[in-house]
């Protein structure tokens, strides 16, 4: 399943963030089963419905486009106040808007890493609340990764092998969901 393209999203703009640690790990455990592209939300603007009335800006075109063309969504879900982030929320609208929307119909899987105890929980069922609005496909499967700060470095790179070793298992499960789905099961 080599041609199978991955689009990866934290929710986070922090350069050390762990969500993007998260993904950054996922893009290295599937080298050779899957292309994964790992984009930034750094450039997206809020949304306005009068901005988006006048035409998508530069960078949520380029999201939306990514989105169009990917197989499946990997989304890194950062929680802040028991919720998702509010640039991932945020992205997600921008996503959901017509022509298309890019985000209907489309496969994604979860993943998180909180400093807390409940590894991003709460955000990932809000999440999974909004997506099911805009008719993407969830993966059931998820990994909550709890007291990140001991598990990654000082540059969000996941250092805990039990860690890897937790993602690769949810990973082996996505595109194996990610097959099935593909099979019109
Ligand atoms: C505004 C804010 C709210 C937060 N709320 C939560 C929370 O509800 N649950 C939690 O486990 N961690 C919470 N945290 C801690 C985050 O898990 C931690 O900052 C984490 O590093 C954010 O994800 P990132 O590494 O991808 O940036 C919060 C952090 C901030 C800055």
């Amino acid at each position: 399943m080599s041609d199978l393209r991955i689009v990866a999203i934290p929710g986070s703009l922090r350069k050390a963030s762990f969500n993007r640690g998260l993904l950054v790990a996922a893009q290295e455990i599937l080298s050779g089963r899957a292309e994964v592209e790992l984009v930034s939300l750094a450039d997206i603007p809020l949304y306005n419905d009068d901005v988006r009335a006048l035409g998508y800006p530069e960078p949520v075109a380029s999201l939306r486009d990514a989105v169009e063309r990917a197989d499946a969504l990997l989304i890194g879900a950062t929680e802040y106040n028991f919720g998702p982030s509010g640039v991932l929320k945020n992205a997600i609208d921008w996503a959901s808007r017509p022509p298309g929307p890019p985000l209907a119909g489309k496969p994604y899987g979860l993943v998180g890493a909180s400093t807390g105890g409940f590894g991003t929980v709460r955000s990932q069922l809000q999440l999974r609340q909004v997506l099911l609005f805009v008719q993407a496909l969830g993966y059931p499967g998820s990994l909550h990764v709890s007291g990140a700060a001991a598990l990654f470095d000082e540059d969000g790179k996941l250092i805990d092998e039990q860690t890897r070793q937790s993602l690769s298992d949810f990973l082996d499960g996505f595109l194996a969901f990610l097959e099935r789905v593909r099979a019109g099961e």
